[in-house]
């Protein structure tokens, strides 16, 4: 789990951005929306639900509120957040299940539940930095879900040249007033669409977007040997 600017295996580390992580609740209702009414278009009630990089929990949590028979699976590689994610989770019992797994490494599925309706992941992948890793990640994601399933990746893209990051920027600062460190090593949306294209995805698309945050994602093929 090699990360510079995270250190999420620490359990101190991890709780702290778990507690400054509660003041962006509001920035993140729109894209939690989103995210919950596509999946109420493209699964079924009693859907297996997997929320990869859950960290403590709020997409999943999200989830189980909305989707009252939904079985919802949390994978993280940082013990720490997977504990937290246990403790917010408690009340939703055995409709909710843990798993440790970290993405960076070969056979990172192996252990994990396939056949999967959908799997859902929010700000997670693009800690992999570099696209090679994150396009491995993607056709991980496209053998656990069980053909027609979904994937939904709620995830920063950045503005695809240095004119458009550019100008971002300035909407930014003239919004609030500061010039903030915007870019990060995150694909592009145009990265995005091909990264799940080789990752073997259909009906590729943005499902919604505000700013630098997008909903990327796609279908697995109904039959595979097409
Ligand atoms: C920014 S947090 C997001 C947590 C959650 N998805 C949310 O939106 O609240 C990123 C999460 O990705 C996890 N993560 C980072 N790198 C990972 C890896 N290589 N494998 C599995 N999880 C990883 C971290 O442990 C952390 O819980």
């Amino acid at each position: 789990m090699p990360d510079v600017e995270h250190e999420w295996s620490s359990k101190e580390y991890a709780q702290e951005w778990a507690a400054k992580d509660k003041a962006r609740a509001a920035e993140r209702e729109a894209q939690l929306q989103a995210a919950v009414k596509w999946l109420s278009v493209s699964v079924e009630g009693r859907a297996r639900v997997m929320d990869l990089g859950s960290g403590s929990g709020t997409v999943a949590q999200r989830l189980l509120a909305s989707f009252p028979e939904m079985e919802v699976i949390c994978v993280d590689a940082s013990e720490p957040m997977l504990a937290m994610a246990r403790e917010r989770l408690a009340m939703f019992a055995q409709r909710v299940s843990f798993f440790q797994s970290d993405l960076s490494q070969q056979g990172w599925t192996a252990a994990l539940p396939k056949e999967l309706d959908a799997v859902v992941s929010a700000r997670a992948i693009h800690n992999l930095r570099k696209l090679k890793p994150i396009e491995k990640v993607y056709c991980g994601v496209c053998d656990l879900l069980r053909p027609g399933g979904v994937f939904f990746n709620i995830e920063r893209v950045n503005f695809s040249t240095p004119t458009l990051r550019n100008y971002y920027r300035q909407l930014r600062k003239s919004e609030t007033g500061r010039l903030s460190q915007l870019d990060g090593p995150a694909p592009s949306l145009l990265q995005q669409f091909h990264l799940l294209k080789r990752a073997r995805f259909r009906h590729i698309d943005c499902f919604w977007r505000e700013g630098n945050t997008a909903i990327v994602g796609g279908f697995k093929k109904l039959d595979p040997s097409s």
